[in-house]
């Protein structure tokens, strides 16, 4: 009942916050260039979702409180739904529509591959996340959903090139995302479940998810 609720809770919040910046849109309230501003919302969205998304299991072990992972494939989900509204406002505002235009465009923005990449990790990652396939794959699961670590780093190099010089939320970002990535490693893992399981006052055994 409580995992339905947060569930429910985290599905109306997630979901209000597009329809609230197509309300402003269509107020007109979001400056001079509408379509440029939900494209970055949307893009930091995507990327914001992400980095929660990989932090569930870190505060799983730390917390020992399991509704943490009933979040994680809900906000991973939510990450991939929103890079999908962020590649439809691309080739909408950026493009016309005409993705024709694409190729012209490259040469000015490279960093789309960047984002191509990322966004073409997350497609497996988002197809296979769910009971049937996580058993039908079994052990290759969880290997194939380590391609988030590689989306992470791949987003945050895209989002590098599109702000550059402007580098505060950057920053912001690819701390916490490092942070998220060096708790994945062997080492921190296992030093970091040990600090967890001496705060919960029970030793506790490792599982290395994604
Ligand atoms: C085919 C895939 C993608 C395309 C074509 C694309 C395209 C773009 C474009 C055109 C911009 C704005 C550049 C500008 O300000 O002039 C942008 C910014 C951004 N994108 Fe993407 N992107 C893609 C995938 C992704 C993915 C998968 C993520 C995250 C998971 C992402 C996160 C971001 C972020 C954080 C920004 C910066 C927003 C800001 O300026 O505050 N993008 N992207």
């Amino acid at each position: 009942m409580k995992r339905a609720l947060l569930r429910l809770a985290v599905f109306l919040v997630v979901l209000a916050v597009p329809l609230y910046w197509l309300y402003l849109a269509s107020a007109m309230a979001l400056g001079p260039d509408p379509g440029k501003w939900l494209l970055d919302h949307l893009g930091q969205g995507a990327l914001v979702l992400l980095l929660l998304t990989l932090s569930m299991t870190p505060l799983n072990r730390l917390t020992g409180w399991p509704l943490w992972m009933a979040l994680r494939r809900q906000l991973g989900l939510w990450a991939f739904a929103y890079a999908c509204l962020h590649v439809a406002a691309f080739i909408l505002f950026i493009l016309g529509g005409d993705l024709s235009q694409l190729l012209k465009e490259l040469p000015n923005r490279p960093y789309v591959l960047v984002g191509a990449l990322a966004f073409s990790g997350l497609i497996p990652l988002a197809l296979t996340s769910n009971r049937w396939s996580m058993r039908t794959l079994g052990k290759r699961w969880k290997r194939l959903h380590r391609l988030v670590y590689l989306v992470v780093v791949l987003a945050l190099l895209h989002m590098l090139w599109v702000v550059r010089s402007d580098l505060q939320q950057w920053a912001l970002y690819a701390g916490i995302g490092g942070c998220l990535l060096l708790m994945r490693t062997p080492l921190i893992s296992r030093w970091f479940a040990q600090v967890a399981a001496s705060r919960r006052g029970r030793p506790r055994k490792v599982a290395n998810n994604p």
